[in-house]
């Protein structure tokens, strides 16, 4: 062996050594967080210090790779329809509570907090609950299956659920305050109070939500505003607003969000994003009320997303997640209405297509819009460097 080789062999074999214990001074002034992240950032990582990080899932039916991405990824889950009065309660009396527990207890397996999705919904909800021989069932007796169904579920979910949305889509679309539910023609307005106030007896420690689309736009925000102070009126114990977030490529409202945030706040409630998706297809129904359907129109992206829609998904999600985290001591989660654009409801609604809405696609492949998103944090970062304390918490397991 020459000098020279030598001299390349030992320094080769310096850089090996460094590489498997890199000494702190060697990382420059970058935080180690950062370069950690770089490595192998995920969502519930990079944002555990700003709001908890959630996926609607259909149950604990899932493949052993979409468990993979839900564990890295998230840290709550949201029943994406096996909470709802018709999966739990379709017949007077019979409970039906096998699926749901088995998603909570894949959920607390792996560490993931639950939210609650919805104890009252004017869909999904079976008509028995409005009927009586035959006819309509007066206030008083449907008052009492709501309190029946309100204090059997929250009760069966006690300390197992971290939240719960209470009510689900209420305020009217058009002109009138509330919905013209069967719920408010059965009952009158105090069904929300009721609905609060039995949930919070069966279940104390759980935070309790009003959950609905576009209440960040006028008229609906200003509603949404009118039924807290309703509802504190009413002595009914409200702790947050769940803006849904179903939103359309192009046309986010990102001045109204950021004013709902502020205004939900104000009121003193906490703020979640609960069903995040961007809808990249072209349609006619705004918000996302699930019973207006449209007629079959032209399946865009059955071929994929092209490249520059994929980049305004990725940049559009960006400006969204920036808001947020500048907002995040008013918000307590994000959570996304599906794991992976297979299993977003955007593909059926408002009518059958292939939908692109979320940060993985069909093959649970990553698009830009998370790294977009995840480069936000580093971002943050880089521009107050922390020098890094061992056994920070960034770097110790997640809760
Ligand atoms: C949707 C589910 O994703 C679908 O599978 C189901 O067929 C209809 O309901 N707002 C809500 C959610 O609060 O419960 C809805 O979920 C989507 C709109």
């Amino acid at each position: 062996m020459t000098l020279n080789q030598y001299a390349i062999w030992f320094a080769t074999l310096m850089v090996a050594s460094l590489g498997f214990e890199m000494p702190l001074h060697a990382l420059g002034n970058r935080p180690l967080a950062v370069l950690q992240n770089q490595k192998e950032d995920t969502l519930r990582k990079a944002f555990h210090k700003s709001f908890a990080m959630g996926a609607a899932i259909p149950g604990a039916e899932l493949n052993a790779a979409e468990r993979r991405l839900l564990f890295a990824n998230f840290n709550t889950v949201t029943p994406e329809n096996c909470m709802k009065p018709l999966s739990l309660h379709p017949k007077e009396g019979r409970f039906r509570f096998a699926k749901a527990d088995a998603l909570v207890e894949m959920a607390h397996a792996n560490g993931l907090a639950v939210n609650g999705h919805a104890l009252l919904w004017h869909k999904q909800c079976p008509d028995w609950f409005f009927m009586e021989d035959g006819q309509q069932a007066g206030r008083e007796r449907v008052l009492q299956r709501l309190r029946t169904h309100i204090a059997t579920v929250a009760g069966h979910f006690a300390g197992k659920v971290q939240s719960w949305d209470v009510v689900n889509e209420a305020i009217d679309d058009k002109d009138e305050y509330l919905r013209k539910s069967k719920w408010l023609t059965s009952i009158g307005e105090d069904f929300i109070a009721e609905a609060f106030i039995v949930a919070h007896k069966a279940d104390p420690k759980a935070e309790l939500y009003y959950n609905d689309y576009s209440i960040e736009r006028r008229p609906k925000r200003d509603k949404a505003l009118r039924l807290i102070r309703d509802l504190k009126q009413r002595g009914a114990p409200i702790h947050g607003i769940g803006i849904q977030g179903h939103w359309a490529l192009d046309s986010i409202p990102f001045q109204d969000i950021e004013d709902a945030i502020l205004a939900f706040h104000s009121e003193g409630m906490k703020v979640a994003i609960t069903e995040l998706d961007i809808d990249v297809g072209k349609r006619k129904t705004d918000g996302a009320d699930v019973g207006r359907l449209e007629r079959v129109r032209a399946d865009l992206f059955a071929n994929g997303l092209p490249a520059d829609v994929q980049q305004r998904l990725a940049d559009q999600y960006a400006q969204l997640f920036a808001l947020f985290l500048k907002h995040q001591d008013k918000i307590t989660r994000v959570t996304f209405w599906g794991l992976h654009d297979g299993r977003s409801w955007l593909n059926g609604w408002p009518f059958q297509r292939t939908n692109h809405p979320l940060f993985w696609d069909r093959d649970l492949q990553a698009k830009p819009a998370l790294s977009a998103v995840l480069a936000l944090t580093r971002k943050k970062a880089d521009k107050n460097p922390q020098p890094m304390a061992i056994g920070d918490s960034k770097l110790s397991p997640q809760p």
